[in-house]
């Protein structure tokens, strides 16, 4: 009998035209434009042979249950498959595509927009808050106060620094560079080398890395990049990005302890008041004013405990945080997290490029003739050429 296939999403146009394509193939796919509702997902996978789903399908023992022992190929539109339960996929012998490579560079690209903004406090410059933001948007300011000018900025830091009280404490100071600084990255795999290589080019003198085993290769690849326990990854970098798989392990290690060790990069408070008013770059070419101590997210809220995050933003203990991905996306509207200047917050756009989005297509339409192995092809962002089989699967 013809294999059956549930597909949870509408894919991007030219990646469904392939899809609607097939022959041979009873297809069971959810058309509107929103998450298949769980119940007619378990619905529609009972006796079927594959499922093509989305990172927001949980794909857990009831499916597998409810699946029966038909289900052959799970294939999953994400380089994550945090959402699988991969224990159970195992058990049963069945096979996990997903889409590694694909997404790699718009992943890392969109890790250096947050680091940058970040960085240089973009939200900060461009949003109005009141009274007390200089920025573009801010009219009602003299505009002598709002062109640019040499001193423009850290006098008012130094305003900042003895009128904390009349000044809001994150305005009016400089970013930061990445000249010299020290990057940290949690999880050397594809995206985080990635990252790493782009910001070598910016000019970070040394890479960090902490995840399991140490890898030898790309570390190599980046010039040189050290392998470091967590502790020891947290207490040392300037800039630390998360680039690793949610998986029991790595979630919420980013909790309050592991913000606590971060570099501190409170400003005007604490060791760092008086760097401040001095301005300018101190010691190892690292800034000491707000300029250490920035967290960026583009793998998965679960690696984050968000209360704490919030807490250690509150609590100045680090200077800033960029988040692609948070719990639950998109965030309510009340959450904490929006109401920093210093934390920029976008809605999973890690992989939103044209081209992860269309590649599948490139590569894709080729050679459907194979009974349930064709599924690996409608990994829709997937590099997959069956028989040469490029997209990779898992025996997890
Ligand atoms: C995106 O988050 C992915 O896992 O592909
Ligand atoms: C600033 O715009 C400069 O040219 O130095």
């Amino acid at each position: 009998s013809i294999p059956r296939i549930v597909v949870t999403r509408v894919l991007p146009p030219t990646s469904q035209a392939a899809l609607e394509k097939l022959s041979n193939v009873e297809m069971v796919q959810w058309k509107e434009d929103r998450n298949m509702p769980r119940d007619l997902l378990l619905n529609s996978i009972k006796g079927a042979d594959g499922l093509l789903c989305m990172l927001t399908d949980k794909v857990d023992q009831e499916l597998f249950k409810v699946a029966g022992p038909k289900l052959k190929v799970v294939s999953t539109m994400s380089v994550g498959f945090d959402h699988v339960d991969t224990a159970e996929l195992k058990q049963r012998g069945i096979k996990l595509g997903y889409t590694p490579d694909v997404l790699t560079d718009a992943t890392a690209d969109t890790t250096v927009m947050l680091l940058l903004a970040a960085a240089r406090r973009l939200k900060e410059h461009q949003s109005c808050g009141g009274w007390r933001d200089l920025n573009v948007t801010c009219h009602n300011y003299p505009t002598q106060w709002r062109e640019w000018g040499p001193n423009w900025l850290c006098a008012f830091c130094l305003m900042a620094t003895v009128s904390r009280h009349i000044f809001s404490q994150s305005n009016f100071i400089p970013g930061v560079q990445f000249t010299s600084k020290t990057l940290g990255v949690v999880g050397l795999g594809r995206i985080g080398e990635a990252v790493a290589h782009r910001l070598r080019a910016f000019g970070i003198s040394r890479v960090l890395y902490s995840g399991r085993g140490t890898k030898h290769e790309a570390a190599a690849r980046l010039g040189g990049a050290l392998h470091v326990p967590f502790h020891g990854l947290l207490a040392k970098s300037d800039f630390i990005v998360v680039c690793c798989a949610l998986t029991e392990e790595t979630k919420g290690m980013f909790n309050y302890d592991a913000f606590r060790r971060m570099k501190s990069s409170a400003v005007g408070s604490g060791r760092n008041r008086w760097w401040m008013v001095l301005g300018g770059e101190i010691g190892e070419g690292s800034y000491v004013m707000g300029a250490v101590g920035i967290f960026v997210n583009t793998a998965r809220g679960g690696h984050v405990v968000q209360d704490d995050l919030a807490r250690a933003l509150q609590e100045n203990l680090i200077a800033a945080a960029g988040l692609d991905v948070t719990t639950p996306e998109p965030l309510p509207t009340d959450s904490p997290l929006l109401g920093f200047k210093n934390c920029i917050v976008v809605p999973h756009i890690g992989e939103l490029s044209h081209k992860a989005r269309m590649f599948v297509i490139l590569s894709n339409i080729v050679d459907l003739n194979i009974s349930v192995s064709f599924l690996f092809c409608f990994s829709a962002v997937s590099s997959c050429a069956i028989g040469s089989a490029t997209t990779e699967t898992r025996d997890e």
